[in-house]
């Protein structure tokens, strides 16, 4: 269940019946010193400030009438706490009782994968527009971040109950098209060749600007071969065809390793048709106005750049599909959200989109959002790219993962080879890829240092994976089945300082899970799931499972399954896999 969400509605109930205010904003966070007890709120402080009154006094009466409910309600949060009490500047704090935490341990056990899984998004709908790749360029590292953050994202909003719909809307329209035909006719002339692969494409298009510069006819040539395209010329567009097609499968390939899929695939070129229709929507509506023979619409009112939507040549731009896109997502699926996981070096883009597309009414009530993020650097901290020749090549860096994964694996365990290495290296790898991501700052550039992302110590997917594995190999040593077990554990047993610390840890996982949509920090995961694993560990060197008494070896036994579990489902809501063995 998720306690903070109990305690929120029953203050709430208080202040509405006893001061009267609806709705009340306050916090409820969990101290980082359990002196202060397991969750504390400034409620009495937000509202004593509002009464001009005493923050001590105010936070008294709360907590007198939140005893006093109890005996009407169903939920009685006196059954959860063992103690509330405010304490000075008027924080009250509560502490969780024992036979709460160890009836929500039994019900971990029960619920199995579901713990934490709620229907509070109520089928209402999230589209996630991530990855986004351009057809006819490699997929790079600024694509994989998005891949990794919107695919957990969508994990995310799909175990608190709402419909997701994540979207990969690919770069497979523009002027580039025109570039990579017209070098592909020098090349090849008029044949269809289907074994070209995405690299060569894109060679194509470095070496259009490179001869660019020296014959001044190719860029008229290009621009010709472009409207032919556009204009749906049978040779063009087959060519156009072939190109999405053999990106989209090479990407497919990725997306495979990875084990992200979509829901959709309407990439720009879908959006073609609708296009004239914003503009013209825009200038009818005086929201646009023609400069210089192009669209624009201006936004100096608002603090930002004006946004061009059609060249004086009358073609379209990114922006203007993006903002068919919303139009059409709004009218198709209605969302509540439309999120956008997209590098931070769009940001001032994405400001100028959502300004416009709500003078535009576009989106009406929809929450417009840009779920930025940082670079990902190479391990000597430089950028990875491709016009400084450091190119990153997404499968050079998933092989060597693999390889380095492969070799530690080896050392630790020698007993694991074949397939079981060959999957178990696999798994390690792309988890400990989507971790290094994903556990940071989101804001900041990531490096790919991979010393660090497959330390086994802490601070890396292999860490956690291998706190679940430790955990599977304890119940073999023992001889018990880790998924047979289950009933007549006698969970009164449990009860020392370390065991509680243990389970207080498991009950917090279904509010970290919320808490991750206010912000889409998923990092509030990999820190709560690292704290899980230190706790583990330190209860493991600290208690014998092994050598205690029947019982109490069950009861512990059970402990360590509903922390294997709650790991395993932490992790997936990363999108990171966890190995039997490893
Ligand atoms: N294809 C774009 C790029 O590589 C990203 C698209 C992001 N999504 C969007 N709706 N603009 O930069």
């Amino acid at each position: 269940m998720n306690i903070e969400n109990t305690i929120k509605d029953q203050i709430n109930q208080v202040i509405e019946k006893e001061y009267c205010l609806k709705d009340f904003k306050f916090q409820i966070e969990e101290p980082k010193d359990k002196i202060y007890g397991d969750y504390t709120t400034n409620a009495a402080m937000l509202l004593a400030k509002k009464r001009k009154s005493d923050p001590i006094k105010i936070g008294n009466e709360i907590i007198d009438k939140l005893n006093k409910a109890k005996k009407k309600k169903s939920v009685q949060l006196s059954e959860y706490f063992s103690k509330i009490r405010v304490v000075k500047p008027g924080f009250i704090n509560f502490y969780l009782a024992d036979d709460f935490l160890k009836n929500e341990l039994a019900h971990i056990l029960d619920n199995g994968d579901e713990y934490g899984r709620t229907n509070e998004g109520n089928g209402r709908t999230i589209v996630v527009d991530y990855s986004a790749p351009n057809i006819a360029k490699k997929m790079h590292v600024g694509h994989l971040r998005s891949t990794i953050i919107g695919s957990s994202i969508c994990r995310v909003y799909s175990f608190l109950g709402y419909r997701v719909i994540g979207d990969n809307h690919l770069g497979d329209w523009g002027t580039q098209f025109g570039k990579i035909i017209f070098m592909y006719k020098r090349k090849y002339g008029e044949v269809i060749k289907d074994d070209m692969t995405v690299g060569e494409m894109e060679s194509m298009y470095v070496d259009f600007h490179k001869k660019e510069k020296i014959d001044l006819g190719f860029a008229g040539k290009a621009r010709a071969e472009l409207k032919k395209l556009q204009n749906k010329d049978k040779f063009n567009y087959r060519l156009w065809q072939l190109f999405c097609k053999i990106s989209i499968s090479e990407f497919k390939k990725i997306y495979k390793v990875l084990d992200v899929d979509f829901d959709l695939w309407r990439g720009e070129s879908f959006y073609n048709d609708m296009l004239q229709e914003v503009v013209e929507a825009a200038l009818n509506g005086r929201i646009a106005k023609r400069s210089e023979g192009a669209v624009v619409i201006p936004l100096k009112k608002y603090g930002l750049p004006d946004f061009l939507i059609q060249k004086s040549d009358e073609a379209f731009l990114y922006s203007t599909t993006d903002l068919a896109t919303i139009k059409y997502r709004h009218e198709k699926y209605n969302p509540i959200k439309n999120i956008y996981v997209v590098a931070s070096q769009q940001e001032l883009y994405f400001k100028q989109l959502f300004k416009t597309s709500e003078l535009l009414g576009l989106s009406s009530n929809e929450e417009m959002i840009h779920v930025k993020f940082g670079l990902i650097l190479g391990a000597n901290g430089r950028k990875m790219s491709t016009r400084e020749g450091e190119v990153a090549d997404l499968w050079d860096i998933i092989n060597e993962g693999i390889s380095k994964a492969k070799k530690l694996m080896t050392k630790k365990n020698p007993d694991l080879t074949g397939d079981g290495l060959e999957s178990a290296a696999a798994i390690v790898a792309i988890g400990a890829i989507k971790y290094n991501d994903l556990s940071q700052n989101r804001l900041t550039d990531v490096k790919f240092d991979w010393d660090k992302m497959l330390a086994l110590e802490s601070g890396s997917a292999p860490y956690l994976q291998y706190t679940y594995v430790r955990i599977k190999s304890i119940f073999s040593r023992i001889g018990f089945e880790f998924d047979s077990l289950q009933k007549n554990i006698d969970l009164s047993l449990l009860g020392r300082s370390n065991e509680m610390i243990l389970i207080r840890d498991l009950v917090r996982f279904p509010g970290i899970v919320k808490r991750v949509l206010s912000e889409h920090r998923l990092n509030l995961i990999t820190i709560y799931l690292e704290e899980l694993a230190k706790d583990f560990h330190n209860f493991y060197e600290n208690s014998s499972v092994l050598r205690s008494e029947k019982n109490l070896a069950v009861a512990r036994l059970g402990l360590l399954k509903a922390v294997a579990r709650i790991m395993k489902n932490g992790l997936f809501l990363l999108g990171i896999d966890t190995p039997d063995r490893m």
